[in-house]
């Protein structure tokens, strides 16, 4: 079903020029570094630990769901994507793990918790369930097919999961790399994985600056022209 969805590119595939074209044809609906730096209490309120899930990792898929998710709604207007929830999820979806070299598919469960515990007065409850929803899901293996039938029939619903998990997955440049690129789900992840791994090698490449990630990644985004003034 979700092929239906799919911005077609395979051409972009690894294609910087390509990636980089799309997100600038977004002209003024990118993502504004304020915007950006908007969810610092909320990101900022978390014990990051060095590691591959770390707050660069956060900040990064951030800036990353917030482009790519602005790509769907351009061309898929009429799908309803909640950008406000894939961002909210991007911004806590790991704060809950407690095991950061392996697998640890509880955190997923643990960060919707926490949303559905601190988000309440903060976001209106469609927008909080859905984040809830993105938040469990985004780290339970696929085999497991445990996602409630009634879910079937929220064609949004799943889109947002497909892209979330893709644009949590993008960023997988850690060590060498353990990304598998026919693993991604929708063509507009391959258009956002070139950029993704330019704005992953350029912010690594700064961690022992000593400057926040925060502050890191939105002057590398908006050098790639991921986001703007
Ligand atoms: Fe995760
Ligand atoms: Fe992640």
């Amino acid at each position: 079903m979700l092929d239906r969805l799919t911005i077609n590119s395979p051409a972009a595939f690894e294609n910087l020029d390509v990636s980089l074209a799309a997100i600038e044809k977004l002209g003024g609906q990118r993502q504004r570094v304020s915007e950006f730096l908007q969810y610092r209490p909320l990101i900022n309120n978390f014990n990051w630990r060095p590691g591959p899930h770390d707050d660069f990792h956060t900040w990064r898929v951030l800036a990353i769901t917030a482009a790519g998710g602005r790509l769907v709604q351009k061309e898929r207007p009429n799908l309803g994507l909640n950008q406000t929830a894939l961002e909210l999820t991007a911004a806590i979806h790991d704060s809950a793990r407690t095991i950061d070299h392996a697998p640890d598919w509880g955190h997923g469960w643990r960060a919707a918790q926490w949303a559905k515990a601190n988000l309440k007065d903060q976001i209106d409850a469609k927008t909080l369930s859905q984040v809830r929803f993105l938040c469990t899901f985004h780290a339970l293996p696929d085999q497991l097919k445990v996602l409630p039938k009634s879910i079937l029939r929220h064609t949004s619903l799943l889109l947002s999961l497909a892209l979330f998990k893709d644009f949590d997955g993008v960023d997988r440049f850690r060590n060498g790399s353990d990304l598998r690129v026919d693993f991604l789900r929708l063509g507009v992840s391959r258009v956002m994985l070139p950029v993704a791994k330019r704005l992953h090698d350029a912010t690594e490449a700064r961690k022992d600056e000593g400057i926040p990630a925060m502050e890191i990644v939105a002057t590398e985004a908006k050098r790639l022209g991921l986001m703007i003034e």
